[in-house]
């Protein structure tokens, strides 16, 4: 949780005991894959999650048989992609996550994966909108910038989009910039609320230092931090030399963030994360979804906060940020419309 999860201690660990026992089911898709597997894991440790349904091409039943033998309370299930085996793995979830795609290779830029990427992000929005259309679905394929209007417009185009709870996950951007700026000034990361806005890729990803409680950074080693930052991701995959991009570091941002959903929707107050989904923001720039601070509750988004007061270095990179951002929100809207 961004802003309230260190202080919130004794409270919220009596929200937590009085609450683990809700149900909720948790779907991932793209279960057996790079970013899929750790996330699964992770939401089997959560003892907020009943029912874990495990997704995939092929796989999904194997990583499920796998998790089924940790000893926590989830029931795990595996599907694949028999006639009814999506519909089963969709049919009442709470949480949606879809890492499922391809991942980038060294030289490639997210927007590189459309191609692969979106009609694969498409099918699965129209299968949860078909059989969870109340779901909270938390978009985790690349590239997320056009992923997440594309599940809009899926949503849309069955009657059954409500803007507040379709989500694009950028919390890995919030674990770099707390982890970047930890190394720095030799502090915990956990201590670390680091707002970053715009979306999840390249320019598109603003850190906010100024509104950190380090707003010192300046001169070099600001425009060092925020270019790592930006294109962190970027570190991962040539790091894994054509073996795919962040997948560990991916599924902890992924867990994160469900589990600030799960939280919020099992009662605890002031869960804030950014995260990118459809904002008032930029709207009068034609820029229908933005990254933000936003407050969840259990209808999904709550509030949606303003960017807020940033500097002009701040303002300088989140000039650019919008010109790509429009492009890619544009890119996923006609797709959808050309291959509906
Ligand atoms: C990243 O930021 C995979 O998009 C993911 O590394």
């Amino acid at each position: 949780m961004f802003a309230a999860r260190r202080t919130i201690g004794l409270c919220q660990r009596r929200a937590f005991s009085a609450t683990a026992s809700q149900a909720s089911k948790v779907t991932v898709l793209g279960a057996a894959g790079g970013i899929g597997q750790p996330l699964s894991l992770l939401m089997k440790l959560n003892p907020r999650v009943s029912q874990l349904a495990l997704y995939d091409i092929r796989g999904g039943p194997g990583v499920a048989a796998d998790l089924s033998h940790i000893n926590t309370n989830s029931v795990v299930t595996g599907h694949e992609p028999t006639p009814s085996g999506l519909h089963e793995a969709l049919q009442g979830s709470d949480i949606v996550l879809i890492p499922a795609g391809v991942p980038r290779k060294p030289g490639m830029t997210r927007d590189d994966l459309f191609s692969t990427n979106a009609s694969i992000v498409r099918d699965l929005a129209k299968a949860a909108a078909d059989s969870c259309p109340n779901a909270n679905i938390l978009v985790i394929s690349n590239p997320v910038n056009s992923t997440v209007p594309i599940v809009a417009e899926v949503f849309k185009s069955k009657n059954v989009y409500n803007p507040k709870r379709i989500f694009g996950v950028t919390t890995l951007d919030v674990l770099r910039a707390s982890r970047f700026v930890s190394e720095i000034k030799k502090t915990d990361p956990a201590d670390e609320k680091i707002p970053v806005v715009g979306g999840h890729s390249g320019v598109t990803i603003v850190p906010l230092i100024s509104q950190s409680k380090h707003s010192d950074i300046t001169g070099e080693t600001l425009d060092r931090l925020t270019h790592r930052i930006q294109f962190g991701g970027d570190e991962v995959v040539q790091a894994k030399a054509g073996a795919g991009s962040a997948t560990l570091s991916m599924a902890q941002a992924g867990a994160r963030f469900a589990d600030s959903l799960l939280q919020a929707s099992q009662g605890v107050k002031d869960v804030i994360e950014p995260t990118f989904v459809e904002s008032p923001i930029y709207k009068s720039k034609g820029i229908d979804f933005v990254a933000s601070k936003v407050r969840l509750g259990p209808n999904g988004v709550e509030e949606i906060f303003p960017i807020g007061e940033i500097s002009e270095y701040e303002q300088k990179l989140l000039d650019a940020c919008l010109v790509d951002l429009k492009k890619n929100i544009d890119k996923g809207i006609e797709f959808v419309k050309a291959n509906p």
